[in-house]
């Protein structure tokens, strides 16, 4: 059960946020019900925000609002716990941003598999925020409307492709056109076949629609645009060396990997926003073994291939909305 709280400044719209708004000589209970407002600008299947947040003290918890699951595209809830997975990382680097030292614990409680995270903040904020970060997190959202056709960064590109200790070993680019291509057209088939089933193409209806003012939720595409599908993911439309197609993999199929999975996203997405890029998103490897098994020889790699990321610059910006935090903070008094 949600409970608002009554917080006149956390109730404002987190698209809003403002480092100048943070509450220096406030409790750090208040300050995390501030960073909150961070914390929902993590990427989340559909926009769905499968979380919520309860704050005691110097300590918050996140939990999955399983309320928000996609029955037909994600019966189990590995998306969502994706999602959380990416709430959960961003909370912890919006602490690093505001100078605040803290301890994570994942899924902390054995008896609730929807507590996500328990982060107990161990200082008060010491020095000046870092505005780059912040920056970095209020400016990324994933492209649906096509890329620019200006090239990539050398920078990034290095940044993937040398082997440097920077380099995380749970993302791999596709760097050879062959294989991009294969992998585009199998994305194309296999969305063409779920469009095809009734249940599935009402569920993302009910979440991708222009009337989402209300709900704070969702994707507010336009009907008369194209899809994501076909603006973001055919083969055709990203000129050469703007685009940059990369594979997530996930090392086992539990929920605690699925919750890491959604850190290393929020990780790299955070990364390429610093070098004022972004990243369409793509999520069919994680429905369709057809297309898992066809891209794991391509990127040789032990990891199983969940998500797809095409880096780029958007053509056109889609900003999503967020709910108010008041609506996803539990009371503390209350059992989740
Ligand atoms: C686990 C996961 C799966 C996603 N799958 C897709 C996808 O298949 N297609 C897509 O266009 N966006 C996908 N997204 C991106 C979300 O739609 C996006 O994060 C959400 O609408 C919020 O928008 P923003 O990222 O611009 O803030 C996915 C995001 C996550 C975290």
């Amino acid at each position: 059960m949600t409970v608002a709280l009554k917080s006149g400044r956390s109730a404002r719209n987190p698209r809003e946020v403002s480092i100048k708004d943070f509450p220096r000589d406030a409790s750090v209970e208040s300050q995390l019900k501030f960073l909150v407002n961070y914390a929902v600008l993590a990427p989340s299947v559909h926009n769905t925000q499968p979380w919520l947040f309860r704050v005691l003290d110097h300590t918050i918890e996140i939990y999955a609002n399983r309320s928000r699951a996609l029955a037909v595209v994600d019966p189990d809830d590995r998306s969502l716990i994706i999602s959380c997975g990416s709430c959960v990382h961003l909370f912890t680097r919006v602490l690093n941003a505001f100078r605040m030292e803290h301890k994570c614990s994942v899924f902390p409680d054995m008896a609730d598999p929807d507590l996500m995270a328990r982060i107990t903040v161990t200082s008060s904020p010491k020095g000046d925020p870092d505005e780059a970060l912040v920056q970095a997190i209020v400016r990324r959202s994933t492209i649906r409307r096509g890329f620019q056709s200006l090239p990539l960064p050398e920078a990034f590109i290095d940044w993937f492709t040398k082997g440097n200790d920077e380099r995380p070993d749970f993302i791999r680019t596709v760097m050879e056109k062959e294989s991009e291509f294969l992998i585009l057209r199998q994305l194309q088939e296999t969305e063409r076949n779920y469009q095809s089933d009734k249940r599935y193409r009402r569920e993302t209806e009910s979440w991708t629609h222009p009337l989402r003012e209300r709900s704070q939720d969702g994707i507010p595409m336009n009907p008369d645009e194209p899809t994501t599908m076909v603006s973001c993911w055919s083969v055709d439309n990203a000129p050469d060396h703007a685009t940059m197609l990369a594979v997530l993999t996930e090392p086992a199929d539990t929920p605690r990997a699925w919750l890491e999975t959604g850190e290393h996203l929020i990780q790299v997405l955070l990364e390429a926003s610093r070098m004022g890029l972004n990243a369409a998103i793509m999520n069919l490897p994680s429905t369709s073994t057809d297309i898992r098994s066809m891209i794991k020889p391509l990127i040789g790699f032990s990891g199983d291939p969940i998500l797809l990321l095409r880096f780029g610059r958007p053509r056109r910006k889609l900003i999503t909305p967020r709910r108010s935090t008041v609506d996803v903070m539990l009371h503390p008094g209350f059992r989740h």
